[in-house]
């Protein structure tokens, strides 16, 4: 499968391990291939879920605090659980909401800025393993965590997408669950591709992550770290709780190597402030990844 890669992003989830395997099957890493769809500006993912198996559609959320699925439109499945108010693994996805004894969790639409309350539950997962160079065979997860939404919540997403699948820095997002699940390490790489019809993926787990001919683009990356924004830029959320997205710290940006202007006093994050100019710096963010993480001027390929 031929990928044009044009940056890979690396990100360590900074959280404290969670309950341990159940299962036997020890996977090196996990490999998520992910398309564009470049009308919508949406990375989507595949995801190979429910009983019997479906590929339910994902848009992926860098993000995002959880996964969420539509479970009113196309939802059949036998493997689904629910999880009752004041459970473990309610308390785990971080649930401020017990209606009528369902476990709510709030449900994002970070495409729409649509948000709702909607129900934990989980359901059987089947993700790639691989060996960083190619894909090995699928491992499967039984309890995996997702928010239950009703159907206007994918409103705004790619046509046929049932649900986001956030990446963020809690320990109920997709490379979150599965890293605790199968004990790989809590880091995971996301490399997008800007071309339309090429595709790139999510590697969840340590490197090497090799693309064709033979490069391992884990080699190719420049490293910064990650900082913890201490005030969440979420609407529904107390101001004292730390944010779940990544932030880098960004002191200027240079386009072909000319200072572009800004106002650098909205740039740092501190402890009092936290973070508060979401908009302006998100754009910030994305030029700066393009323009300072791009591998050197190689066309990349993905192994399959
Ligand atoms: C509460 O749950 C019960 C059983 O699932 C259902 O019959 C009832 O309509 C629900 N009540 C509300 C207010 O949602
Ligand atoms: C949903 O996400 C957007 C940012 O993507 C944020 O502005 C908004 O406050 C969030 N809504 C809730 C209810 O958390
Ligand atoms: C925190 O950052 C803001 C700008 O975002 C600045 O105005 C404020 O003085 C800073 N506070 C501290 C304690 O550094
Ligand atoms: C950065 O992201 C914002 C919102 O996601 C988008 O509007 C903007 O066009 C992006 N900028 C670039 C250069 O990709």
């Amino acid at each position: 499968m031929a990928t044009a890669l044009h940056f890979i992003l690396l990100f360590s989830l900074l959280f404290m391990p969670s309950s341990s395997a159940e299962t036997s099957d020890r996977p090196k890493a996990l490999l998520i291939p992910v398309f564009k769809d470049s009308a919508k500006l949406q990375c989507i993912a595949n995801i190979a879920m429910w009983t019997p198996t479906s590929a339910v559609s994902f848009t992926i959320d860098i993000g995002g605090q959880n996964v969420f699925v539509d479970c009113e439109k196309d939802y059949f499945t036998s493997t689904h659980r629910r999880f009752a108010c004041g459970s473990a693994r309610c308390n785990l996805a971080g649930s401020r909401n017990c209606i009528n004894n369902s476990c709510g969790i709030i449900a994002n639409n970070t495409v729409t800025h649509v948000a709702t309350v909607g129900d934990l539950g989980s359901e059987i997962i089947s993700i790639e393993s691989t060996d960083g160079k190619y894909a090995i065979g699928y491992v499967s997860q039984r309890h995996f965590l997702s928010v239950c939404t009703p159907s206007y919540l994918v409103g705004g997403l790619t046509n046929g997408v049932q649900g986001m699948a956030g990446l963020g820095r809690t320990r109920v997002s997709l490379p979150a669950q599965l890293s605790a699940y199968f004990s790989i390490p809590r880091t995971f790489a996301f490399c997008l591709s800007d071309a339309p019809g090429y595709d790139g993926a999510i590697f969840i787990g340590n490197g090497p992550y090799v693309f064709s001919p033979d490069v391992d683009a884990s080699t190719l990356l420049t490293y910064t770290p990650l900082l913890v924004n201490p005030i969440r830029t979420y609407s529904a959320y107390v101001q004292v709780d730390a944010s779940w997205e990544y932030f880098i710290g960004v002191k200027s940006i240079k386009i072909n190597k000319k200072v572009v202007p800004i106002n650098t006093r909205l740039l740092p994050i501190n402890g009092t402030d936290g973070y508060r100019e979401p908009r302006s710096a998100r754009v910030l963010f994305n030029v700066s990844f393009s323009a300072k993480l791009a591998p050197p001027n190689k066309e990349l390929k993905l192994l399959k």
